[in-house]
């Protein structure tokens, strides 16, 4: 397999030969924003979105977009162009940069640090996906700034840990007896043929595929709620479902010590996975 080519400040070379200073802020820090962007085909889904929440991501940490809209689409042109493919991701991240100091304070003027790669997707299996998940609920102990794509993700992946010694694939994770998100994703409950989600808010990530399956819903007459989950619900909920870009829609199977609904994928999932299969198929044909 031909080595992967990256971009990073302004060239593309192959994976091997990028580097990072040890002073860059994101190393020291995890002072930075990323994005993951699906790939079907050569057409991006949902990048309007996608370059929406990093340009709301970059303003919540007090740092420059380095380019404008027309000016990013180019850039993965030119990434994909380098690197052919059918299904893929662009993953972006950009940091703060390199200062000599070792120091918290935001200093002016500082060059961020701009890098993307492309990531290896695996085709969705609908007979893998439809087996299920399996997880469990963890108390959501990450700060009040979750609607921030932060690469600051070191609470996440003890959260995920946890749910690993747990024997589980994810967690769902609570907070303050409310349903939150899950590790890497968005939460949906089916209850009574209503797909329902919490209301975005600085406990959870606005999730690209979480509005692309409320609009979905939406135009194919499925009924949907957009309120507070509490965690009391989720024993009674028909269905379960954790969505994100690379995982799309997941339908979880066990939760804790309990089945979900029929211990199997429900009804409303293999509708709406069959509509957002059907979406996908569109894009990729333009
Ligand atoms: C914490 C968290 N919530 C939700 C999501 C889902 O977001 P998206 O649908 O844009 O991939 C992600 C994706 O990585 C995430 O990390």
């Amino acid at each position: 397999m031909s080595e992967r080519f990256v971009y990073l400040n302004g060239s593309y070379m192959p994976i091997s030969k990028a580097s990072v200073s040890v002073l860059d802020r994101g190393f020291l820090f995890g002072d930075g924003v990323y994005e993951v962007i699906p790939v079907f085909g050569s057409k991006l889904l949902r990048v309007d979105g996608h370059l929406q929440r990093l340009a709301t991501s970059l303003e919540r940490i007090s740092l420059d977009n380095p380019f404008s809209e027309a000016e990013w689409k180019q850039k993965f042109d030119q990434l994909l162009d380098c690197n052919p493919g059918d299904d893929r991701a662009i993953y972006l991240q950009i940091t703060r940069g390199v200062y000599p100091i070792r120091d918290l304070k935001i200093q002016p003027g500082i060059e961020p640090t701009v890098f993307m790669m492309t990531l290896n997707v695996e085709p969705v299996d609908l007979d893998v996906l439809e087996k299920g998940i399996e997880t469990v609920t963890i108390e959501d102990f990450r700060w009040s700034a979750c609607d921030i794509k932060s690469t600051s993700l070191v609470a996440n992946v003890m959260l995920r840990q946890q749910a690993t010694q747990y024997g589980v694939v994810d967690a769902v994770l609570i907070k303050q007896g409310m349903v939150t998100e899950g590790t890497a994703s968005n939460i949906f409950i089916v209850k009574n043929d209503t797909l329902i989600t919490p209301p975005t808010s600085k406990h959870l990530l606005p999730g690209i595929t979480r509005d692309l399956v409320l609009e979905l819903a939406n135009d194919n007459e499925i009924s949907t709620e957009v309120r507070e989950i509490a965690a009391t619900e989720l024993r009674d909920a028909d269905e379960v479902w954790l969505t994100s870009s690379t995982r799309e829609i997941a339908p979880v199977v066990r939760l804790n010590d309990k089945v979900v609904g029929s211990g199997k994928a429900g009804p409303l999932w293999h509708k709406m996975i069959n509509i957002y299969q059907e979406y996908k198929q569109q894009l990729r044909q333009g």
